[in-house]
């Protein structure tokens, strides 16, 4: 199992592999916003702080995005776009916005 932290809302959940950030958050109960949820905006944009290796790799939509925001690094991702790709290990995420 995957524990995954969101931050800003001091939410702590056991994940599965296979799930989108998105939808984690929105089981949540989180409060990060989903502008257009495929990937054309940034409004779901946040920082990796630990556990980055355990999601999806980023895909060229999301990569066209973090280049828009000036950002490419491997710490900011798109929340709608990755997906939790591991079976064990802790993933920490800050929202960006
Ligand atoms: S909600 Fe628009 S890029 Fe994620």
């Amino acid at each position: 199992m995957v524990s995954l932290f969101l931050k800003d809302d001091i939410i702590k959940v056991n994940v599965t592999r296979g799930k989108t950030l998105r939808e984690i958050a929105r089981k949540s109960g989180a409060s990060m916003e989903f502008g257009c949820r495929v990937g054309d905006c940034s409004t779901c944009l946040a920082h990796v702080t630990k556990g980055n290796e355990l999601l999806s790799e980023i895909n060229p939509k999301e990569l066209l995005v973090l280049e828009s925001v000036g950002q490419e690094s491997k710490v900011l991702r798109l929340m709608c776009q990755c997906s939790v790709e591991a079976e064990e290990g802790e993933i920490e995420i800050s929202y960006f916005f």
